[in-house]
This record gives structure tokens, sequence and C-alpha cells, in this order.
């Protein structure tokens, strides 16, 4: 089963801000973050005393002297009090997801993915915080030839979403050319997946379809190949981006796991010996037909490379969801 401490990374920050703490991502991160020392303080604006999601992120954290929560939308907090005396921040937070971010949902798109980011960037350059790091996304590329996709290709979003993301680093990039910024790193990550992810995500719903019997929609003919990527490979990557000596700039967190929706449906039947059932669905606009990170620039900067393959990583989140769920079962 794949486990946090497989990657080397130098030594772990003292202190740092976690945004999205509440989340997929922040959480898993805050968590190997704590458990290797550091003290982390995690912002969110989903509040765990009434969000069971967020509740349920948090768990791992819940009790742990290192972490200190902070229910706070970043669009109008204070946040220069939680960058004092910080090594790295790592600004996670966002609204995820293509899909839905068509139509009116886009201010909140905008508010949270730009706006926030405008923030988090003029309050740790006014405190001096040496190191940035920040959630992209592989959705900033669009539509890709079969090659893999290098920081240096022409971005082409095709979603809201992947527009907002790609401002967010342009915005990264335009703020460390000035002379008091801290060392700012957008990490492109490709599709993560595993333990708590997203329940809007597709790996999620094909685990749960095959544990529950549910229907599963498939968006398309399934041929669409995604780079998919272990929770825990994203979060090693991301200390590392804080920790190596020296990082700028973009860097791809992907290059592990292609694999088609079809690919990954036909793994997830065999690991819970239970067919699914499929709900043909039309094609969502924004969608890309491919992603595929080159991950060279990844090794060479921040030594790193994905380690966990997609049989395992399905494997681990398939255990996960059973132990969260009563309804969720294997075949017998
Ligand atoms: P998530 O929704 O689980 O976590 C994001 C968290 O950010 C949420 O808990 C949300 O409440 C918080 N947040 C949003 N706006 C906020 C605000 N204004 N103030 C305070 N908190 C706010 O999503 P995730 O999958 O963990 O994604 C995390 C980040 O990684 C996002 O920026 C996303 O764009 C990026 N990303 C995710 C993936 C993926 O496959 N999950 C891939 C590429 C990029
Ligand atoms: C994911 C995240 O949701 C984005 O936030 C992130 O920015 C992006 O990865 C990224 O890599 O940058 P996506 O690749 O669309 O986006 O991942 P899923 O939401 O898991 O969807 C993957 C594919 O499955 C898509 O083609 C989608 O249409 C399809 N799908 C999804 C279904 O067919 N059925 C579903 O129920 C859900």
């Amino acid at each position: 089963m794949p486990q946090h401490e497989q990657h080397p990374t130098t030594a772990a920050p003292r202190r740092v801000l976690v945004t999205g703490s509440a989340g997929f991502i922040g959480s898993h991160l805050a968590h190997v973050l704590v458990q290797a020392g550091t003290t982390v303080v995690g912002v969110d604006r989903r509040d765990p005393a009434t969000d069971a999601t967020a509740a349920a992120n948090l768990s791992p954290l819940s009790g742990q002297p290192g972490y200190v929560h902070i229910t706070a939308d970043l669009i109008n907090c204070a946040i220069e009090p939680l960058l004092l005396d910080a090594d790295a921040v790592f600004h996670i937070a966002g609204v995820p997801g293509v899909r839905p971010s068509w139509g009116p949902q886009f201010g909140d798109y905008l508010a949270s993915n730009v706006l926030t980011t405008h923030r988090v960037l003029e309050a740790s350059t006014r405190i001096g915080v040496p190191r940035l790091v920040v959630a992209s996304s592989s959705s900033v590329y669009g539509q890709t030839a079969n090659g893999a996709s290098v920081e240096a290709d022409r971005p082409q979003p095709t979603s809201p979403y992947a527009v907002t993301k790609l401002a967010e680093e342009q915005l990264c990039l335009a703020y460390a050319t000035r002379p008091n910024s801290p060392s700012i790193v957008a990490l492109r990550y490709f599709t993560v997946y595993g333990p708590r992810q997203r329940a809007d995500m597709f790996t999620h719903r094909a685990l749960q379809a095959a544990m529950t019997g549910q229907p599963l929609r498939l968006y398309g003919d399934g041929r669409q190949r995604r780079d998919f990527t272990y929770i825990d490979d994203v979060v090693a990557a991301t200390i590392a981006a804080a920790t190596v000596p020296t990082a700028q700039g973009v860097i791809n967190v992907g290059g592990g796991s292609n694999a088609s929706l079809l690919e990954v449906i036909n793994i997830v039947t065999s690991l819970v010996g239970r067919d699914i059932q499929i709900q043909q669905d039309r094609a969502r606009s924004g969608d890309v037909l491919l992603t595929r990170a080159d991950p060279s620039r990844a090794h060479e900067v921040l030594g790193w490379r994905p380690r966990v393959d997609l049989h395992n990583g399905l494997h681990a989140h398939m255990h996960a969801l059973a132990a969260q769920a009563p309804n969720y079962s294997r075949a017998a």
C-alpha cells in the first residue's frame, strides 16, 4: 500500500501556512507536514462544525498539537497574521472542477482562484515569506496532441476554470519578477486521486459505483485519457517545492499513470469484484481528450518522480472508501 514517507525530501519546514486545508489535497499536505514536525496553520472557508466533508478531511488533524485551524474566507480575512514567522506558504485553496465553471458560478472561480491569490501574494511579499507554492492545474494546457505536455508549451485553456488557473499562474509569475518577492512555484497538478478525493471526480465515482451498485454516468465515450496522479506523490512534490534550496516558475506534477476512463473502469471492476452499471451521457464542454505530463522539470528541480501506479493507487483509494462508509463494499 502506498506510504506518505516514500519520497526523500530535504528538512521539513519549521512553520507554514496551508490554505485550503479542509480540502482533499490541502488536508493531506497539512497532515504529512505535521507528522514531519512542522507547525501548520491551516485556513479554509469551509467550517468543519457545519460541513461534513471538511470535518472528514480534517479528522486526521484533529487534536494534533502541531496543527492550528482557522475558518475564514481568503477573499476578505486578514492574511498577514497567519504568515508571521512562516518559512513557506502553500496556497492550495481554490474552487476546482472543470465542468461546473460554465455559467453563474464563474464569479466564485474568479474570486477564489485569482483574487485570493492576489491577496496571498501581497501579504507574503509584505511579510517577507521566503517561498510560496501555489496549486495550478494541468487544465491550463487545453487540448493537446499525443505527446507529453512540457511547461514551455503554449497554454490554451478550454474552460472558464482553466482560464482562472492560468490567470492565477500568470499573476504569480508577474509578482516573482519584483525585487522583494518570495520565490514562487506554481505546480500544475494532473488529475489527483486517492483517499478523500472530491466526490465529484471520476475515480471516486467509479469506485463508488462498483462498491455500492449505483450507476456510473460516463461523459463521452470513455476513451478520454488522464494522467492520474496519486495523492501521496502530489504531497511529496508539493513539500519538495517548498524545501529544495532553489525552485521557481511552473512545474508539472504528473507523468506516472496515463490511462483512459475505460481502463480505470476495468481496474476498478477487477479490484472490487463487481461490474459497473454505466449510463452513457454526452461529452461535457471544457473536457479535454487527453492529459499527459512531461515530468522532467519536476525531476530536475524537485528531485521528484511519481511512484504510485494506477493499480496500487486505486487499491488504496478503494480501501479508504470501504473504511469510511459501511455501504461501500467489495464483492464477497
Ligand atoms: P477541494 O475543493 O477539496 O479543496 C479546496 C479547498 O479550498 C476547499 O476546502 C475550499 O473550501 C477552499 N477554498 C476555496 N475558496 C476559498 C476561499 N476563498 N477562502 C478559503 N478557502 C477556500 O479541492 P482539491 O481537489 O483539494 O484542489 C485543491 C487545489 O488544487 C485547487 O486550487 C485546485 O484548483 C487544484 N487542483 C486540483 C486538482 C485535482 O485533481 N484535485 C488538479 C489540479 C489542480
Ligand atoms: C481534475 C480536477 O477536477 C480539476 O480540478 C483539475 O484542475 C484537473 O483535474 C487537472 O488535472 O488540472 P478532470 O481531469 O476533469 O479534472 O478530472 P475528473 O473530474 O475526475 O474527470 C475526468 C474525466 O472523467 C472527464 O473526462 C469527465 O468528464 C469524466 N467524468 C467525470 C465522467 O465521465 N463521469 C463523472 O461522473 C465524472
